[in-house]
């Protein structure tokens, strides 16, 4: 539990490691290979914790090096107890991206039930239609799933009917030792992915980028280790970015790279928001004049990244106008609006597209779309932490607001921002946990 007081802008510079959206699927590339891989830019968050104890289970060593480093061995890659496994139920959604590799490597593998931020329903339906077409049999038991491949597992041709993170992950991670070509249409292609892509090239992968989301890869017998530097953390960068809009600041992200956060800098601009691209960060501030509503729709790369929706929608309770924020990735990431109502921001949902595209949402009673008034200036609360982006936003929140809010479950934010309660000290944050 957090006791904030609002009311100070945060002022100075915070650095941003390794992204959590690759971190962990880098570590899982490395149980692929027949020799040591090494990480750099691992940041210290939940995350990895939980891969780290998946990898160990299942024979691969772990080792810290430098700050920051990872050497991972999976020279003795071996089955893991069931129950060992299954004692990490519940707390992400990495370990489906186990099932590729440690087919490859054993020929079978054990997925426990999946956690993860509760933004939606998030099946992995895809996940197993693509495995199966690779040729895994695929046993949903009560304990969780279990997957076997009788033989070499085989290339194949596979659309997505939606361009996921996740199963386009999958698919990259077992095509690159299947028998043949797989070619995959609808693909995801965030920056994520280009640099796991990058990790599996190093590893001796065979794997092109086309036009129109299709990726091919040509799957081979053996992959080596990998020699990889991170790249740095676009989703916590944003968020950053936004707690500066929000309380009237002025932060340097250090590690914050334009080529990865264009879209976001294009709609910090409409907002009224200041940046400067640096040779090695981005500064980003309030201009001291009122901020602007805008309209924005999320969606998948090159699109607004979902998860730069929550921080940005509270630095919108401050801009003046009528915001309009369709979500179109989940069907429920609005839940944390809720609380900023109660701390006096006016926010309607609703169930339709508003302001945007159709979306695979609509006439379905989700509501995705979000109507902002501002500006309101926003009270403190007591604030339960629904999710990570969301934990984030209140966190920002209670910051702008007038007096002492309490936040409760702050460990959920620390599954994906690393140190952040020394990074909100450093930048003035008057807080008390
Ligand atoms: N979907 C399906 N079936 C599937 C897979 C996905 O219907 O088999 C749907 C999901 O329900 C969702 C949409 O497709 O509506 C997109 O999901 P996606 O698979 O792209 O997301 P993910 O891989 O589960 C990753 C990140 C998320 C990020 C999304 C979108 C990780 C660990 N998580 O999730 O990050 O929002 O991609 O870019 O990489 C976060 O960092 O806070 C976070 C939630």
């Amino acid at each position: 539990m957090l006791r904030i007081q609002g009311g100070t802008p945060l002022v100075g510079t915070v650095e941003v490691r390794g992204a959590k959206n690759l971190v962990p699927k880098a570590m899982v590339a490395a149980v692929l290979g027949e020799a040591p891989s090494r990480l750099w830019g691992v940041p210290a968050i939940r995350d990895v914790d939980i891969v780290t104890d998946l990898l160990e289970l299942h024979g691969v060593s772990v080792r810290p090096g430098e700050a920051g480093e990872l050497v991972l061995d999976p020279s003795n890659v071996e089955r893991a107890a069931v129950a060992d496994i299954d004692a990490h139920a519940g707390v992400s959604r990495i370990p489906v991206l186990f099932c590729g590799p440690l087919l490859h490597r054993l020929g079978h593998a054990f997925i426990p039930d999946l956690g993860g931020c509760r933004i939606g329903d998030r099946p992995i339906d895809f996940h197993l239609d693509a495995l199966r077409q690779f040729g895994a049999i695929v046993d949903k038991r009560a304990d969780g799933l279990h997957l076997t491949a009788p033989e070499r597992l085989r290339g194949t041709r596979l659309e997505l009917p939606y361009p996921s993170v996740g199963a386009t992950e999958q698919v990259l991670l077992t095509a690159v030792r299947a028998e043949g070509v797989t070619e995959l249409r609808n693909a995801a292609i965030e920056p994520e992915i280009v640099d796991l892509i990058c990790v599996l090239q190093k590893m001796g992968a065979i794997i092109s980028v086309h036009t129109d989301r299709v990726i091919r890869i040509t799957g081979v017998d053996r992959l080596g280790g990998f020699s990889h530097r991170a790249l740095p953390d676009r989703l916590e960068a944003a968020s950053w970015a936004s707690a500066a809009l929000a309380t009237g600041g002025d932060i340097t992200v250090r590690g914050a790279r334009q080529v990865d956060l264009m879209t976001f800098l294009n709609v910090y601009r409409q907002v009224g928001g200041e940046f400067e691209v640096g040779e090695e960060a981005i500064r980003f501030w309030h201009p001291g004049t009122d901020l602007r509503a805008v309209p924005l729709e999320t969606g998948v790369h090159p699109g607004f990244q979902t998860d730069w929706q929550q921080p940005l929608v509270v630095a919108l309770t401050q801009a003046s106008g009528l915001s309009i924020v369709h979500e179109t990735v989940y069907e429920n990431r609005f839940g944390f609006t809720g609380a900023l109502r109660d701390m006096g921001a006016h926010i309607q949902l609703y169930a339709d597209c508003l302001g945007g595209t159709p979306c695979r949402f609509g006439q379905r009673n989700f509501q995705h779309s979000a109507v902002i008034s501002g500006p309101t200036k926003l009270q403190a609360a007591d604030l339960d932490i629904p999710d990570l982006r969301g934990g984030f936003s209140y966190v920002i929140a209670a910051l702008a607001a007038q007096g002492t809010s309490t936040v409760r479950g702050i460990e959920l934010i620390s599954r994906g921002y690393e140190d952040f309660l020394t990074k909100l000290t450093a930048l003035g944050a008057l807080i008390e946990s």
